[in-house]
Order: structure tokens, then C-alpha cells, then sequence
């Protein structure tokens, strides 16, 4: 039951749209000591973007060939393949990450913001991280419509 002394998560939650506002992101949220993990990297392209603002960055990805496209591309930075969904295979690569990125395919819609919202949960509180960037355009819709009620002070 809910009670005051329950858990609450301190991570942060930033939600763009599009992949030009998800890569604008990196200047703001990632810092040199961070080490970050990308989960839906594809290629790399935003991955290698983080690389220089930040200690390390992992690019992750369900599928084997993008993963092997993007380690022929950047063979300085770390890939690893694993579903997103399968969080315990992400436990195994790192137990905490500062920033966590995710721009995984069918993420953006209405109709997955229940899955959205379920992610994040969940490598908020299994990773800890300051801040979870997410690309979808239907969690930032969301966000922008909700409010943190606080009492008007009486003047
Ligand atoms: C739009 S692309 C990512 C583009 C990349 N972040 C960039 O900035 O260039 C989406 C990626 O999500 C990956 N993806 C889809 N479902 C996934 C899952 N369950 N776990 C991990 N990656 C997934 C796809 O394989 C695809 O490479």
C-alpha cells in the first residue's frame, strides 16, 4: 500500500521527439564522469555522438547485424546485443549506469505508453540512473499534460 516511506525514484525522466531533438539532448544530460548505456543503437550514429561528453558509452541493440555494422564502424566503442525487455541480460553488462539512452522502433506511439512507462521503470529501478532520454514523441505529449499538483500559497 502506499505510505510515505515508500520507495520513490529520483531518476529523471527526459522524453524527445524525433531523433534530432534525442541527440540535442546529449550536451545537457551527459557529463564526463558518466558512463552511459544506449539501448536501441543501431548503428552507432548516436552512440559515437556521446562517446566524446562522456568516461564510457555502450551501444546496445536486439539485432546481431546492426551490432556488427556498428562495431565495423566505431571499433573503439563497446557494442553488445540483447532484447531491452530482457533486462537481467542488461544487468550483465554493467550493474549502474549514470545516463541511460533508448530509441528502440515502436516505442513512439499511443498505443505503446504503457510499455514506455513500463521500461523505464524498470531500468529506473534496476540501473538507478540521474536521468533515462527516451525518443517518443507520444511520452513527451504526455509529460507536457501532466502536473504536479502543489497548493497555491495564500497571499
Ligand atoms: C530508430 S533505430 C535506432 C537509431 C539509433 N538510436 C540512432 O540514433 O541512430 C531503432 C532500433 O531499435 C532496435 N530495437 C527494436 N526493438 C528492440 C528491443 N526490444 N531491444 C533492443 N533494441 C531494439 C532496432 O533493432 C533498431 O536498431
Amino acid at each position: 500500500m502506499a505510505n510515505e516511506r515508500q520507495f520513490r525514484l529520483k531518476t529523471k525522466f527526459v522524453a524527445a521527439r524525433g531523433v534530432r531533438e534525442y541527440r540535442a539532448t546529449i550536451e545537457q544530460w551527459v557529463g564526463p564522469e558518466d558512463l552511459v548505456l544506449e539501448i536501441g543503437c543501431e548503428w552507432g550514429t548516436t552512440t559515437v555522438l556521446i562517446a566524446p561528453h562522456c568516461k564510457e558509452v555502450i551501444g546496445t541493440d536486439i539485432s546481431s547485424e546492426v551490432i556488427e555494422r556498428a562495431r565495423e564502424r566505431h571499433p573503439h566503442i563497446r557494442f553488445e546485443v540483447f532484447d531491452a525487455f530482457d533486462v537481467r541480460a542488461a544487468a550483465e553488462i554493467g550493474d549502474h549506469f549514470d545516463k541511460i539512452y533508448i530509441d528502440m522502433s515502436g516505442l513512439s506511439g499511443y498505443r505503446s505508453l504503457l510499455d514506455t512507462i513500463a521500461l523505464l521503470n524498470m531500468y529506473a529501478t534496476t540501473f538507478r540512473p540521474e536521468a533515462i532520454i527516451i525518443k517518443s514523441g507520444a511520452l513527451k505529449d504526455f509529460a507536457a499534460n501532466c502536473i504536479a499538483w502543489r497548493p497555491q500559497r495564500e497571499t
